[in-house]
């Protein structure tokens, strides 16, 4: 095993190690009352529990991996994303789903990502109720649970589920009402997280959305590694430090929707 491969196995077991206690936390503060905030708007929550979350994240990776950067969402919101893309770059989304978390107590995840020199490389799920470890490495497989999963079923894009984003579907824009219309049927979970999951598992045919950095980091890993389309809506490749209105589909599903929207 070459030196970096084996820095990086190392790196991966720590933090699955990691997952294991942050799910207990999690689990721990959510029985606990916590408090909510909002951001940009009021659907846009953040509670004490995304932000214990991260700080506990950042912590365990400076150990874990000294000698990288660390993006998260609720101490890089408002603030500049540093561009350069050369090194170890950690990704955290501390809780995907808060307004689930808030109002449903499920259907939320947490998701952290591992780029170097902007190629993603490591990547975990936690869907922390269903208690689903999903996790990825570049060239080495994803898995669920340890359980290793296979790239998802082809389908035609009418027997296949889309989920589509509330607002781009209201909006109609680039015609996502058509897709949605031509699809087998629509869904919306409400965490970019859990929304790639059941895309990996091959639940969802497509996931369509805007996303920022952390919504998608964890699940390009994924998205690459089983071989689906992961770009812009309109077709161009996606930047690891912006954000993006991203298709995550299959093959098929993908080229379908290419022909429907305008
Ligand atoms: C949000 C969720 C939601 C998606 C939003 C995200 P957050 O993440 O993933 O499904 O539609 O764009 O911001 O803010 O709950 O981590
Ligand atoms: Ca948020
Ligand atoms: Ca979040
Ligand atoms: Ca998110």
């Amino acid at each position: 095993m070459i030196a970096d491969e084996k820095q990086l196995q190392e790196i991966d077991s720590a933090v699955q190690v990691m997952f294991g206690s942050l799910r207990e936390r999690t689990l721990t503060l959510m029985q606990k009352p916590f408090s909510v905030d909002t951001k940009t708007s009021q659907n846009d929550l953040v509670t004490t529990v995304d932000k214990a979350n991260e700080q506990f994240i950042r912590e365990q990776l400076i150990k874990i991996d000294p000698h990288s950067r660390i993006i998260g969402e609720e101490e890089s919101y408002g603030h500049q994303i540093a561009p350069s893309l050369v090194g170890h770059i950690w990704i955290i989304d501390p809780i995907d789903g808060t307004m689930n978390f808030v109002r449903q107590r499920n259907h939320f995840a947490i998701m952290l990502a591992l780029y170097i020199d902007g190629q993603a490389t490591l990547g975990y799920i936690l869907d922390v109720m269903n208690d689903d470890m999903y996790h990825c490495w570049r060239h080495h497989g994803a898995f669920v649970n340890r359980q290793q999963l296979s790239a998802p079923v082809e389908l035609p894009l009418s027997q296949g589920l889309v989920d589509i984003n509330r607002y781009l579907l209201l909006s109609n824009v680039h015609n996502l009402q058509d897709v949605a219309r031509q699809a087998a049927g629509l869904r919306m979970y409400g965490s970019a997280g859990i929304e790639l999951i059941h895309v990996f598992t091959g639940q969802l045919s497509a996931y369509i959305s805007r996303l920022k950095p952390w919504d998608l980091a964890a699940g390009r890993v994924f998205a690459e590694e089983l071989g689906l389309d992961v770009k812009t809506i309109d077709g161009r490749q996606l930047s690891v430090l912006s954000s993006n209105t991203v298709l995550v589909a299959t093959k098929q599903a993908s080229q379908e929707i290419g022909w429907l929207l305008k």
